[in-house]
């Protein structure tokens, strides 16, 4: 089938999976050598505190944090994309102060063991979520655990609205029949779509990255929101009542917003459903076969959440019973694999989980991340307001001393940055 060849191609184009790289003035200073039998890049050897980051990360704001507070940085250049426990400990050693971590990698006792018996002091996801990591291991051995909020609201928002428009549109199966040759002239039936103008958007989670993707399907497409979240985002719900006021002022319809109080509620009713909601037991297979059938036959299906809050499996039934149903997949519940029929569905948008990929973000990410660890490392308080900016972009003679985001502050009992 022409999808399927289509996909194959481009598969073997990209293939050949590459990691970001440094820039230019971080390459020039770095070492490459091996630690405890791992290759590693190493910037700023005599620094004496030692940290390990387990991927290659963008940009080299993040690692002007971490020079400054005087650690030597090591950064694993393994080959395997993901790191199994084994690696990383072997990475951390006898010695290791701190760690930028990733969200494929498994935080739990057995890591934060390790790392405590390095005398580890701080570890930093690179990522907002971290669903990944056992926070209470690490608070249990007094290590602060860091994120990375503030940087990935409008570039995932943003992948969350493409992911949307693709799958309304079906952009990828129009742009493979072009490419396979298939095109003989314009025809009125020819890939057929969604329009979203005026439609209803439904959101589940209206948290930073929900309430973006919000104000853009609103403001874009002038479409109305109903969203459901146990806790009501007051601020979007003015800014829509507002937004709605300039258009029924200008004599054009007017948008709504509208709080439910079920998920139930949103699927029955909105033209497009965006999930954006973190991963808990609450929202694992969130979706799943009941509740897929309870939305509209044409509806579209965002996720660029994560990949369990939906039930894959119950997923690609749907879509294959439902040829009008689309959906949009930035992540997948068995991640990296997908569940099997997936790949086949041309009514699925399935990308990589690539939601943050904008070079702003993940340089902004890393900067976070690298300030989380080089903060406790320095003994810096907890900065405790949500903006995160001034440590991305301040001259770095002028960022604040303080750690931008520690998710277990509380718990340690971390001085915050206006105590
Ligand atoms: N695909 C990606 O690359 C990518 C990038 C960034 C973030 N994410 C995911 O997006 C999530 C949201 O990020 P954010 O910065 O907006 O976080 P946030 O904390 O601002 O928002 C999460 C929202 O979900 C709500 N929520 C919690 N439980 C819920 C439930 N049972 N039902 C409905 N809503 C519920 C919360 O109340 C909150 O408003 C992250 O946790 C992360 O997993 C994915």
């Amino acid at each position: 089938m022409a999808f399927s060849r289509f996909a194959r191609t481009l598969a073997s184009l990209a293939s050949k999976q590459t990691e970001p790289s440094c820039s230019i003035a971080q390459r020039a200073f770095a070492t490459t050598t091996t630690v405890n039998g791992i290759p590693v890049e190493v910037h700023n050897e005599s620094g004496s505190k030692r940290v390990v980051v387990t991927k290659s990360l963008p940009g080299d704001r993040w690692l002007q944090y971490l020079v400054k507070a005087g650690c030597r940085v090591e950064v694993c250049k393994h080959p395997d994309i993901i790191l199994s426990n084994a690696i990383i400990k072997q990475l951390l050693g006898g010695k290791c102060d701190g760690v930028i971590g990733q969200l494929t990698e498994d935080w739990g006792s057995e890591l934060f063991e390790a790392l405590r018996q390095a005398g580890g002091k701080a570890y930093s996801n690179y990522a907002v979520g971290y669903n990944n990591v056992k926070v209470d291991e690490a608070t249990k051995r007094g290590i602060p655990v860091g994120n990375t909020p503030g940087v990935l609201t409008e570039t995932t928002a943003e992948l969350a609205a493409a992911l949307t428009l693709a799958a309304a549109r079906r952009v990828p199966e129009a742009d493979v029949f072009m490419r396979s040759g298939q095109y003989k002239g314009w025809l009125p039936t020819l890939f057929v779509g969604q329009l979203l103008q005026n439609k209803t958007v439904g959101i589940i989670g209206a948290g930073r990255i929900g309430a973006a993707y919000a104000r853009m399907m609103v403001e874009g497409h002038k479409m109305n929101l109903v969203y459901y979240d146990p806790y009501p985002n007051k601020q979007l719900e003015e800014y829509i009542r507002l937004y709605g006021e300039l258009l029924r002022h200008r004599g054009e319809p007017p948008v709504a917003c509208r709080r439910v109080e079920t998920v139930e509620e949103v699927l029955k009713e909105a033209d497009v459903v965006s999930l954006h909601c973190n991963l808990d037991a609450s929202t694992k297979h969130l979706i799943n076969s009941q509740r897929l059938a309870i939305m509209k036959k044409d509806a579209v299906l965002v996720n660029a959440a994560r990949g369990p809050c939906i039930d894959e499996a119950a997923l690609v039934a749907h879509l294959k019973a439902n040829p009008d149903f689309r959906c949009g997949l930035d992540v997948f519940e068995d991640e990296p694999a997908m569940k099997p029929g997936l790949a086949d569905c041309p009514n699925a948008v399935i990308v990589p989980h690539i939601a943050s990929a904008s070079l702003w973000t993940r340089s902004g990410m890393a900067t976070l991340a690298a300030a989380n660890v080089a903060g406790v490392l320095s003994g810096y308080p907890v900065w405790n307001k949500q903006d995160i900016l001034p440590f991305v972009e301040k001259p770095m003679t002028a960022v604040p001393a303080a750690a931008p985001s520690i998710v277990n502050a509380k718990e340690l009992g971390l001085k915050m940055a206006s105590d």
